[in-house]
């Protein structure tokens, strides 16, 4: 079973890069990979104007009511999102997502016919502490598997801070995740790899057989970056 490999941009509280609305930019559809960019809500509709896959890096479970601040998967998928970015170790960190939030955000994601792409990873402490397959492993056990979601790990030591994994951790921790999916969709559900990904080290987790492809934050906001990303994820997997 091939999985169609996929980079996901994650611009978090940047603005769009001019270049990624160029006819000829790699945030565009190409073929043999699939590509999503995740603009701030006030960049999201020139990106779905301009043809760029698009979706939300937030989106509240409940379709309308008293939430100061805050944009629904209902309106979210109004707009012409396909896509939405749950549990963001950002949003956990900054907002207080837990995992039950996490939980309601994806399923109310599902309802709205958004495909959701959700995070989880460990902490530094959680990782020293040899607890990190059983932190992942109870941030995945509680997501609305038997759909089709994307699953994305990030150790939150790794975002941003310019050290990652060796790509053989990132692939046992995948084989790990790959491995608490129900078997219907376990061959088919997508786990990108995210946290300090470069034109550099992409090839080598690419390689991994687990790894689908990568949400990569920083790198993305560089065109020309993002574009050697992309390249080192066709050519490792076609
Ligand atoms: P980074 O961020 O690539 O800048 O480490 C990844 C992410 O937070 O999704």
């Amino acid at each position: 079973m091939t999985r169609t490999p996929l980079i996901a941009a994650n611009w978090k509280m940047n603005p769009a890069p001019p270049e990624a609305f160029n006819p000829d930019s790699a945030y565009r559809p190409q073929s043999g990979i699939e590509t999503i960019v995740f603009p701030t809500f006030l960049d999201v509709r020139a990106c779905l104007e301009a043809g760029l896959p698009t979706g939300a890096q937030y989106g509240h479970p409940d379709s309308t009511g008293a939430h100061t601040g805050d944009v629904s998967m209902t309106m979210i998928k109004k707009t012409g999102c396909q896509f939405v970015l749950c549990g963001h170790s950002e949003r956990r960190r900054d907002h207080g997502e837990k995992d039950s939030d996490v939980v309601a955000q994806a399923e109310s994601a599902l309802r709205n016919g958004l495909h959701p792409v959700i995070c989880v990873g460990e902490t530094a402490a959680e990782r020293k502490t040899k607890r990190h397959k059983q932190v992942v492993e109870r941030q995945v056990r509680v997501l609305p598997l038997r759909e089709m979601v994307t699953i994305a790990y990030e150790p939150v030591w790794a975002i941003g801070t310019g050290v990652t994994p060796t790509p053989e951790q990132a692939q046992d921790m995948h084989a790990f995740i790959r491995s608490l999916i129900p078997e219907a969709r376990r061959e088919t559900t997508r786990i990108l790899y995210g946290g300090s990904l470069t034109a550099e080290n992409a090839a080598e987790f690419f390689e991994q057989p687990d790894i689908d492809g990568g949400l990569v934050g920083g790198a993305s906001l560089k065109p020309d970056v993002f574009r050697a990303i992309v390249l080192a994820a066709v050519q490792t997997k076609s």
